[in-house]
């Protein structure tokens, strides 16, 4: 049994860092571990511009801790008003990586979002001539479909209407949670779909939002599914199939924000995001695939090379993590109601 193991240095394809102090707080849980980030753009006001892009991307380069080289790499928020023109001179100038899709209503800070996708057509069909990636969160927010059924009907309704229209656009399906999401991804084969998923949905199921009472801190969106397709997400990432990279949607909202009458959704895992994965990963019996999900997948997907640092990682446990302290409030870290053997080497 190997008790260490070296990857190069891991990439987060799609976390939450905020602004302001809860930046600061949670930004260095990140460049503890990963060398670049892919930043979604759903602040309040989003980044909507080009400009916007710039100028949080320096906010976030002057909140990282001293002498570290992580990289943010910027979306934008698509809206129904954003100029084609904009968003191919920020990703022709490499101030953005990718253009990112909230269906209006869909999640956290996503009511300046796209209400019809046709609103947005011109702009998709720019991003896909000048190869910008469209980041999806994939849910349909119409309330009469079941929340458990809104990726399904998502692929459905609307991504695959859209890859038959413009079938050159570079295609992330963000966050997912089904197997019918890793059966269509699978069913891409022109190297332009490729998807994130999460270690939350690696290791839950939508069962830990119920365990002896309602669980708040495992609520995110999209929502845990059932078994099942914890299991497809499992076998998708440890088949060692490229077109699957981490991305780990950590996604932090303050203690009471969550622990209310209408809780935020989101689930803080940048402390532990990698000893998850690697659980998972050693659950599976598939450590060999592990720096393919996490270090090589993700870059080779965006044309970035892939990391020539590393990263080590050490067979000892990892133990539960504390709440972060942001201004005096907590902000609990996920917790996977497992232990977890092994530890990123500080
Ligand atoms: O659970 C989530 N939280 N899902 C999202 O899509 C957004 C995120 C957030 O920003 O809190
Ligand atoms: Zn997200």
């Amino acid at each position: 049994m190997r008790d260490t193991l070296t990857l190069p240095r891991p990439d987060d394809w799609h976390l939450h860092l905020r602004d302001g102090d809860m930046l600061a707080a949670v930004l260095p849980y990140t460049t503890a571990h990963f060398g670049r980030a892919v930043v979604m753009p759903n602040l309040k006001p989003p980044v909507r511009t080009g400009s916007d892009a710039a100028s949080y991307r320096q906010r976030i380069l002057d909140a990282r801790p001293e002498g570290t080289d992580f990289t943010p790499l910027m979306t934008l928020y698509l809206t129904e008003q954003t100029d084609p023109a904009d968003v191919v001179a920020a990703h022709r100038d490499g101030i953005i990586t990718g253009v990112k899709l909230y269906p209006a209503g869909a999640t956290t800070n996503s009511d300046a979002g796209v209400k019809d996708i046709a609103n947005v057509m011109h702009t998709l069909s720019a991003m896909a001539e000048a190869g910008v990636p469209l980041l999806v969160h994939g849910e349909v927010t119409d309330p009469a479909v079941d929340i458990f059924d809104r990726e399904a009907t998502f692929i459905e309704q609307v991504l695959i209407p859209l890859r038959t229209a413009l079938p050159e656009l570079r295609v992330v399906f963000e966050h997912l949670t089904t197997a019918e999401g890793v059966a269509y991804v699978l069913g891409c084969r022109d190297g332009r779909v490729a998807a994130t998923i999460t270690p939350h949905h690696l290791m839950i199921n939508r069962n830990a939002l119920f365990r002896g009472g309602i669980r708040p801190h495992y609520y995110c969106l999209p929502i845990a599914k059932r078994e099942r397709h914890r299991r497809a997400l499992v076998d998708a990432v440890t088949s060692g199939d490229v077109r699957f990279f981490l991305g780990t949607d950590s996604a932090p909202h303050l203690d009471p924000a969550k622990e209310s009458d209408c809780g935020c959704a989101g689930i803080f895992n940048a402390p532990n995001a990698i000893a998850c994965v690697a659980e998972v990963f050693e659950q599976a019996d598939a450590m060999e695939h592990l720096a393919g999900f996490i270090s090589i997948n993700g870059p080779t997907f965006y044309g970035l090379p892939v990391s020539r640092k590393t990263i080590t990682l050490v067979r000892r446990p990892s133990p539960p993590h504390p709440p972060v302290m942001v201004r005096g409030l907590p902000l609990r870290v996920f917790d996977p109601e497992v232990s977890l053997s092994w530890s990123v080497q500080p």
